[in-house]
């Protein structure tokens, strides 16, 4: 573990959901950034925009939403399987702030970013879980979790404390990589569930950890911020690709996140939810 040079304030942000969800947090942002003292902010914009039709690859990202954000004071967006969805993918993974998962074969964009902020660097690395590389997904296969680490510190410069949005669908596996690599990051923050985990945890040399941050977005029935009528049709073994695309949720919007302390040696020492 490498420290980020003095002590740091990470505002991790999971999902969101729509553009109107984006627009809600971009407008929170400036104020919680300052009440936080939040040096850093990563937020996973996966499925900020109905980017199209097709049920299954058309809830990405676009230019404009994604520069609303950084504008408001996000550092950095990560993505997941949806990463590759939409008329904008292009612009999207060239964006030099979007970092899309890096173990897979992709040659655009980037998997690992590094921040500066002054003194404090932060590097933030996006993985995907094989398990999360749902059907109709728009890209190649991730290749396994942990080879993909073992080469990933092989082959990248990781400089400063080192936060992972791991993207994946088992609470279990995020707990195993978290466990697996305490001691090596700074933090490990679960995406891609939308619904969040109550608790954080600072695991026992130093690594913050939580399954799953939660996503950020209206909360409609089901927590995920869209209707999951498609997950359903799958499940009956209906045609769900011959259904309307993703309907996004309505009802009070909900900010799925957590706020990280690391100490100028890169060890956490507290994670806690910011509502
Ligand atoms: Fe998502
Ligand atoms: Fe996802």
């Amino acid at each position: 573990m490498t420290g980020p040079g003095a002590p740091m304030t990470v505002l991790a942000v999971g999902d969101v959901v729509g553009a109107d969800s984006a627009e809600w947090l971009a407008g929170r942002l400036p104020a919680l950034r300052e009440e936080l003292g939040a040096h850093f902010v990563v937020v996973n914009g996966e499925n900020c925009v109905v980017t199209g039709p097709n049920p299954m690859d058309g809830f990405g990202m676009t230019v404009e939403v994604v520069d609303r954000l950084l504008d408001a004071g996000v550092d950095v967006i990560t993505g997941g399987n949806h990463s590759w969805d939409g008329p904008e993918v292009e612009g999207v993974l060239a964006h030099p702030k979007v970092v899309r998962p890096w173990n897979l074969e992709e040659a655009r964009g980037r998997g690992v970013l590094t921040l500066q902020n002054g003194d404090r660097v932060l590097t933030v690395v996006n993985l995907l879980s094989p398990t999360a590389a749902l059907p109709g997904m728009a890209a190649p296969q991730p290749r396994p979790l942990w080879t993909s680490w073992t080469e990933l510190a092989e082959t990248e410069e990781l400089p400063g404390a080192v936060l992972i949005d791991l993207h994946g669908e088992s609470p279990w596996e995020k707990a195993s990589v978290a466990t697996a690599l305490d001691g090596q990051i700074s933090a490990l923050v679960g995406t891609h569930t939308h619904d969040p985990t109550l608790r954080g945890h600072l695991l026992p040399a130093g690594t913050a950890y939580i399954a799953e941050l939660g996503m950020t977005g209206h909360l409609g029935f089901t927590g995920g911020g869209f209707d999951p009528m498609h997950f359903a049709a799958r499940l009956r073994g209906e045609d769900h690709m011959r259904l309307p695309a993703y309907e996004l949720a309505d009802g009070p919007l909900t900010l799925g996140a957590v706020r990280i302390e690391i100490a100028s040696d890169g060890t956490a020492t507290a994670i806690e939810r910011i509502a």
